[in-house]
Parts: structure tokens; sequence; C-alpha cells
């Protein structure tokens, strides 16, 4: 089964991957690197984790990084050596693809940069865009290279020349930045080696096996580099299919996908976002729900649920059912909004336009619902949650002719609902 983000990130995936790893046996990131940022909670303790799946959390199962993933061996050895401060160890159960590719300090110093542009996308500053650049243009360091101290210096050298003008361009200095590059290699490489693996034939010989493989997306469907509201996308493919090549796993072996989606939405970073929510009803929310990046602590622009964005990720996706995230966040609204469509020259879009020029200008046309009150975070049955926010549920539910397995309504593993008690998922 994959899990993806339904939106523009941030809805809650890792509390999801979360709460079925337990069921699982491997889980597996195939996109995204260290820009993406979970908080989990496990056994009543705070886990904040960007690059390593949260199902390591529970002993036997295993985290798997696939090909199709970034790694900052700084950021992944500092997440290592947190859950080992915490108890948790990950000796043979947690691998490394040796086709990942490496982000390097060039790619960092790049990122920086290219946000103080006019242009800037927002990012997390974490270099993931040049390392994916890099890739692309065959000029970047897979992990197998890197962990080989004889080829590594030349490839380096054949990425730093590529990239010299624009480094130098941007401040930078070649022979600093490869000095820091060939540091950390020596630092890094023998503590990275002890994780790297061929992980495709991990993957593939769990299936075999039949064993549960849980494809744990980063970030969300509209940031998504071919789908998603280009040029304000994340470097790498979101979507349910980016499981495929991100970790080596064919269409055909894919048997489910669940998104995942607030009651709301949020997006961090620049970019088009009709349903942004006035200040004055955002602020609020963001306090209750905070909405604040994992990984940058930069506050989340709030909006109303948009069932355009959400119908178009569900095709994209492929997604059969979905997770819906924080409707405790939403007790006490007086009247919650959902999108069904947008206005633009007098005429109504139903379909999510695909020129951005078009999309920033574009009104959403609403749907309203009473609203709810209730500590919705103590209930533990659907039959307890106020009607009025089961309405809401149900009313989405249907017009997206999608089922809405999941509930989520805080942060625990125990304040989920499951509302699909048929799904073999989720029983
Ligand atoms: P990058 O992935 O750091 O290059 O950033 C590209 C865009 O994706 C920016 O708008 C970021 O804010 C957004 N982004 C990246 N990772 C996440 C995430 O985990 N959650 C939400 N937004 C993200």
């Amino acid at each position: 089964m994959v899990i993806v983000g339904a939106q523009w990130g941030d809805e809650g995936k890792g509390k999801i991957v979360h709460f079925l790893s337990e069921r699982a046996q491997d889980i597996v990131r195939y996109q995204g690197g260290n820009n993406a940022g979970h908080t989990v909670i496990h056994k009543k303790e705070k886990f904040a984790l960007h690059l390593i799946p949260a199902g390591v959390l529970f002993p036997t199962k295993r985290g798997i990084i696939g090909n199709g993933v970034v790694v900052e061996p700084r950021g992944f050895l500092e997440e290592v050596n947190f859950l080992k401060s915490k108890g948790i160890s990950l000796k043979g159960r947690l691998f490394l693809s040796l086709g990942a590719h490496v982000v390097l300090p060039h790619h960092l110093l790049l990122d920086a940069a290219h946000e103080s542009e006019s242009r800037p996308i927002g990012t997390t500053k974490k270099g993931i865009g040049p390392c994916y650049t890099d890739k692309a243009a065959r000029c970047g360091v897979q992990l197998v290279d890197y962990l080989n101290k004889d080829m590594f210096p030349s490839l380096l050298d054949q990425a730093l020349k590529r990239n010299a003008p624009e480094i130098e361009y941007c401040g930078g200095s070649v022979e600093t930045l490869r000095k820091q590059s060939l540091e950390g290699q020596r630092e890094f490489a023998e503590q990275l080696k002890a994780f790297c693996a061929d992980t495709v034939d991990l993957v593939q010989t769990s299936l075999q096996k039949k064993r549960w493989v849980l494809f744990e997306g980063a970030q969300g469907i509209a940031l998504d580099l071919d789908l998603g509201t280009y040029p304000f996308v994340t470097s790498s493919n979101t979507v349910a299919g980016g499981a495929c090549a991100g970790a080596g796993v064919g269409p055909t072996q894919i048997e489910d996908v669940m998104g995942v989606t607030k009651a709301y939405v949020t997006r961090i970073g620049t970019g088009p976002f009709p349903t942004e929510m006035p200040t004055s009803v955002g602020d609020e929310l963001r306090e209750k729900g905070q909405e604040y990046g994992a990984t940058t602590g930069r506050p989340r622009r709030i909006g109303w649920l948009d069932l355009v964005q959400l119908k178009r990720g569900i095709r994209m996706g492929g997604i059969k059912h979905l997770a819906m995230t924080k409707l405790d966040t939403l007790s006490d609204v007086d009247s919650l909004k959902v999108c069904v469509g947008y206005q633009y020259k007098g005429k109504t879009l139903k379909e999510y336009p695909l020129s951005f020029a078009v999309f920033e200008t574009v009104e959403p046309v609403y749907r309203e619902f009473p609203g709810f009150s209730g500590d919705l975070g103590v209930m533990r049955k659907w039959t307890q949650i106020p009607l009025n926010a089961r309405k809401y549920v149900e009313w989405v539910e249907k017009y997206l002719e999608t089922p809405i397995s999941l509930v989520s309504v805080g942060r625990e593993r125990e304040a989920t609902i499951v509302r699909d008690a048929a799904s073999r998922w989720l029983n």
C-alpha cells in the first residue's frame, strides 16, 4: 500500500503511517529527502523525524530508504543518533539504497541562493532541488560511489565543474565546497556503510514473501514536480506512482493507495492557494492546529478544504480511500466552507487550471456547512462525533466518491477512528 499526501504536504501522513505501521512489516520512503518532516507520538513521547520512516519506532519493523530519495549524510546520521539516544536500535533494520543520491554542500549553498532570487519557491533550503538537478544532469553522486573513497573525488570534481559558474555567481567558492565535501565523506561514509544495501532486492523479496510493505510518500500530490502547481513544487514525484521508480516496484505490485487529507488545507512556501482563509480565521486555526513547519518552523498558510484539488489528487494518485486528519481542529468554527469549483472570468471551472497565472486569479466557489463544537480529541467512536462534523465528513466523502476510512482527531495513535472496519489494512 502507498500512503500519499493528497494536498500540499503536512497532511499528517506521519501519524497515519505510524498508525498503520503496527500492521506492516516494511516501511519504505521513495522520494524527497530531509525536507519532509513529521512529528509522531509514540508511547506518549514526541519524535520529529525527517528521513527515517516513523515505522522503525516499532522494534520489529524495517525502515527502507529507497533509491528515489536524496540523502544528506549528516542529517541522516543525526536522526540515527537521536533514535539511539532514545533506546531505539536500528541495527539490521534500517536500510539506505546504494542508488540514492547524496545531498552535498554545494546543493545547500545553491538552494539558499536561489531562494534569494526574484521568484522564491519558499523551499526548505535543504538542498533538495539542486541535488535532483545534478541527478537529472547526470553529474550527481549516488551513495554507492560516495562510499568509495577512490571514486568520490573525481565524481565530486565533475559535479563542481558543472556547477562552478553558478556557485561563483552566488558568491560561493568551489575550493571551499570541495574541501567540505571531502571532509564530510571522510567523516560520514564509514558510518553510512553499515546501513547501505540493495533496497530493490529487499523490497522485492518482501513482496514475494507476501509481507505487508507500506510505501510512505513525502510532501503532497500538489507539490509533485510533474503534476503539481509548477513551479511552486518540490523536485520529485510525490504521487503514488513515484513509489515505482523511487523504490523499484512495478505498478502491478501496488495493491492499494491511501490519500491523507486534512479536514482543511495548509500550504507552506509560496504559490497560488485559492482557498486561503482571511487571517482572522486562519490565525486562530494555525494556533489551534499548531500549524508550523516541522522542518523549518515556518507558519503554514491556512485554507478551506478544496475539493477540486482533492478530486484531481484522488484521480492522479489512484487513491482508493482517504484518511482525514485534524477534524478536531475545526471544532468551534461557526461555519465551515468547502470549495467545489473556481470562478474565472465569469465562468465556473470544475477542473484544476494548468496555468499558474490562471490559478493565481481564480475565485473559489464555496458550499457552506454549519460548524460543530466539543472536544473531539477525546472521542474514539464515530457515533460520539458531533452530528454536524459527521455530516461534513460524509458529504465530502460522497462528493469525492471515495471512502474516508480513517478520521484522526488528535496526535496520539489512539485518537484515530476507523470507519471502514471491513478494510483488510485497518484490521
Ligand atoms: P523543497 O522541497 O525544499 O525544494 O521545497 C519546495 C516546495 O515544497 C516549497 O514550497 C516547500 O515549502 C514545499 N515542501 C517541501 N517539503 C515539504 C513538506 O514536507 N511539507 C510541506 N511542504 C513541503
